[in-house]
């Protein structure tokens, strides 16, 4: 199976929600799909380890057993641009360390769902973004495109960073994130990203105001994902 990189017209769009849908979905369908989240900046204690959020929650729905270096190489405390938490940390990012924590979990799964940080071209220093991970590990991209004012533009300059690397884009998910701020003329705005992106849609999750618990709110949001393209 095909590999895949979550990526999203910004931070807070959804990419983690997503993501664990996604691995639900895979699961009902009898795929064990394995997280990823190489980078990532912004730590809490939880159950007494300092863990990223994001990290946690893929953990979680993913049930991996997997190492939690190999699920996320990359661990900084500030949430902050990771390179900037990087540099604060006296760490250089290698995108080799991130292939062979991949290649390790590629080993024990159908699937591996890489989730990036913050917006497709975040850098990971001053030479390097974001967009260098899946191209290193030839990942299919998903594009989480968070439904608010604005998000045409977002999603235009993300689908043409994708496809100008040669990155192919197997998808997008519109996500409706922020609560109480439904989109005006939404179903127009969604109907021209439909038109402009080109690529299937997966799915349209509405906003979720029921429980803040992930793995139900992963699951409920996997009802709206289609997978045949995925499954191909
Ligand atoms: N459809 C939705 N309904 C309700 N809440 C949502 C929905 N999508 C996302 N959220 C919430 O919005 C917040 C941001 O979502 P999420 O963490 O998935 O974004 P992200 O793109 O992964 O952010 P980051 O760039 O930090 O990784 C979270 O609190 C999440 O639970
Ligand atoms: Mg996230």
């Amino acid at each position: 199976m095909k590999n895949y990189f979550i990526t999203g017209t910004d931070t807070d769009v959804g990419k983690s929600l997503i993501a664990c849908a996604l691995i639900q979905a895979f699961a009902e369908r009898g795929c064990r799909a394995a997280p990823m989240k190489p980078i990532a900046a912004g730590t809490m204690n939880i159950n007494g380890v300092d863990m990223n959020i994001d990290v946690a929650a893929l953990r979680d729905v993913s049930g991996s057993k997997a190492a939690l270096r190999d699920i996320n190489p990359y661990c900084f405390s500030e949430p902050i641009a990771p390179h900037l938490a990087a540099q604060h940390e006296n760490v250089v990012v290698e995108i080799g360390v991130i292939r062979a924590a991949f290649d390790r979990l590629k080993a024990d799964a159908d699937t591996v769902l890489v989730e990036g940080a913050g917006g497709f071209l975040v850098p990971l220093s001053l030479t390097q973004s974001m967009a260098e991970i899946p191209m290193a590990l030839g990942l299919e991209v998903i594009l989480v495109v968070g439904m608010r004012l604005g998000v045409l533009n977002h999603a235009l300059l993300t689908v043409e960073a994708i496809r100008s690397r040669g990155l192919k884009l197997g998808g997008w998910v519109a996500n409706t994130a922020v609560a109480g701020a439904t989109m005006l003329a939404y179903d127009e705005n969604h109907a021209t990203l439909e038109r402009i992106i080109g690529a299937p849609l997966l799915g349209t999750v509405p906003y979720d105001a029921l429980s803040s618990n992930a793995l139900e709110r992963a699951r409920r949001a996997s009802h709206h994902l289609r997978m045949d393209t995925l499954l191909d």
